[in-house]
């Protein structure tokens, strides 16, 4: 399993002093849409200038027509991140479009499908799909992979039924993670590290737990141990 620390600061600044603070360790690095819409491409060289071997997952959750998704895609080729990922709520012929523009490159980012946001309870969830989290989640990520995707976002609690019913590459990724308890903020399904583990996950994803404590790079070395 690994870290994935989402850069969610209010600045850059307040960014890059996080990633100076962590860049002996190995981490992964989430670049959402806060940051990147203010910050851009600059901010991803220069993270990339403080450390080359940080890994960057740039968080988008792209949902469009299977166009401009996949014109999307390939404009983030050119950003040389590591991972991205986009709505599996967007469709297969939509997923499949993306992959199949990336085909064409020797190398690619893995490329991840958001199934359900973490944010969501049942009753929230229920009323914009008209079905359960979890059969929903599975069904996402049944066709995420069935079009050739690398895995999904999820939460703790889908991620080690989705491992079931995919293939052993088939990877899960979950925001929503309280690492020791924290504050739960605006996400409602919320696991931490060893419910993560045991659930089979790939990467945790966590933000407001590490850069809202009094001194993240102890939250850091604590979750490495951990995991
Ligand atoms: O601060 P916190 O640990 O809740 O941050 C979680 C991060 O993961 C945020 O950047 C949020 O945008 C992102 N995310 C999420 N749920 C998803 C996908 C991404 O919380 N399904």
């Amino acid at each position: 399993m690994e870290l994935c620390i989402a850069l969610d600061l209010p600045t850059a600044k307040e960014n890059l002093e996080l990633v100076r603070n962590v860049k002996d360790y190995n981490v992964w690095l989430k670049v959402g849409l806060r940051t990147f819409i203010r910050d851009g491409e600059v901010f991803l060289k220069e993270i990339k200038n403080i450390n080359q071997n940080f890994k960057i997952f740039l968080d988008l959750k792209l949902y469009d027509i299977p166009n401009t998704m996949a014109d999307a895609a390939e404009s983030i080729m050119g950003l040389g991140v590591d991972m991205f990922n986009i709505h599996a709520s967007s469709g297969s012929r939509a997923m499949q479009t993306v992959m199949k523009r990336l085909d064409k490159y020797e190398t690619r980012p893995i490329v991840l499908a958001v199934t359900a946001l973490t944010s969501f309870d049942e009753s929230e969830f229920k009323a914009i799909y008209e079905d359960d989290i979890t059969k929903k989640a599975n069904q996402f990520a049944k066709e995420a992979m069935e079009s050739g995707l690398d895995g999904v976002v999820c939460s703790a609690f889908e991620s080690k039924d989705i491992k079931n019913i995919t293939d052993n590459q088939f990877m899960t990724l979950t925001p929503g993670i309280r690492p020791f308890g924290e504050e739960v903020g605006d996400q409602k399904r919320v696991a931490d590290i060893q419910f993560a583990k045991n659930a089979k996950v790939d990467f945790i994803v966590v933000g407001r737990p590490i850069y809202q404590s009094e001194n993240p790079v102890e939250v850091v070395k604590k979750i490495l141990n951990q995991i």
